[in-house]
């Protein structure tokens, strides 16, 4: 049976995250494989642990430790999800992404999503980073989007637009501040596929002709779900590794090279976050 979480379900999450807080953060932040260490430059910070959550997805998965740090970042306030749930460990995508709509009703206006992918384009190497520009959502087209299931209005509209996922405004900005900075940050699409299996050869050359530019196991449904609820959004990958779609190269990609390559990529992604919430307006 699918789990459809209802709007009293977030509500429940939601004023529970709100009694555990002296804050009302307004910029929420999801942090990827290996990517977590950056919660720790939160100052002033409440630390909810998920498992006391009601409702909240729990990952189980090495590298995501499953805690909400809530204080402030470069003077802004904000919400900052340290790891994920993914759909790959059985949850319904519905309850992966009801931390967004936990964001969503606690009054968050913009959300910072950002994940470990592979890079598929022959200019990218480990340890880049990738402003997504759009995403290609292959688990919705097969069937599973998160938007599934009973449609709450009050939450957002039965059919969203999703011609522009990515803020505008908000890549212009993480574009300024990556040159300012002298940040190498290149921009391209993310295809999001259910894992947990990495890609064969024959994935990764499909993948290819269809217009991606990076491919990982999360990020999709969580972007849909923070559109349909009016959400703003910035995303950012880290390339982790570069899977080859040739049989034989003899280059494996196993999920602590994903969490090595997050971790060299924290100081990087630091700055460039921390310039770009100095450029977003207070409130
Ligand atoms: N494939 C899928 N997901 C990933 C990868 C990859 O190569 N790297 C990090 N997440």
């Amino acid at each position: 049976m699918e789990d459809y979480p209802t709007l009293r379900d977030y509500q429940q999450a939601a004023d529970f995250v709100r009694q555990q807080t002296r804050h009302q953060p307004r910029i929420g932040m999801v942090l990827g494989s290996g990517l977590g260490d950056l919660a720790d430059e939160v100052k002033d910070a409440d630390t909810v642990d998920y498992v006391v959550i009601p409702g909240w997805p729990q990952s189980r998965v090495a590298g995501h430790s499953g805690q909400l740090i809530i204080g402030h970042l470069q003077g802004k306030s904000v919400m900052v999800m340290r790891g994920r749930a993914h759909y790959y460990e059985g949850y319904s995508m519905a309850r992966v992404t009801l931390p967004i709509r936990v964001m969503q009703l606690l009054g968050i206006h913009t959300i910072i999503l950002t994940n470990a992918a592979g890079g598929l384009r022959q200019d990218m190497r480990p340890g880049q980073m990738m402003l997504i520009s759009d995403v290609i959502n292959l688990i919705g087209m097969a069937g599973a989007n998160p938007l599934r299931g009973p449609n709450d209005e009050r939450l957002g509209t039965r059919f969203p637009d999703m011609t522009e996922v990515f803020d505008a405004e908000l890549r212009a900005i993480a574009h300024r501040v990556a040159l300012d900075a002298q940040l190498p940050l290149t921009e391209g699409v993310y295809a999001g596929l259910a894992g947990p299996s990495f890609e064969t050869p024959a994935d990764l050359r499909f993948l290819r002709l269809i217009g991606a530019d990076a491919v990982g196991m999360s990020t999709v449904a969580e972007a849909i779900v923070a559109r349909h609820g009016g959400i703003r959004l910035l995303g950012i990958s880290g390339i982790s590794n570069t899977p080859q779609a040739e049989p034989g190269s003899q280059a494996e990609t196993t999920h602590d090279e994903v969490l090595e390559a997050g971790k060299a990529l924290v100081p990087r992604l630091l700055t460039l976050i921390r310039g770009i919430l100095q450029a977003l307006p207070t409130g």
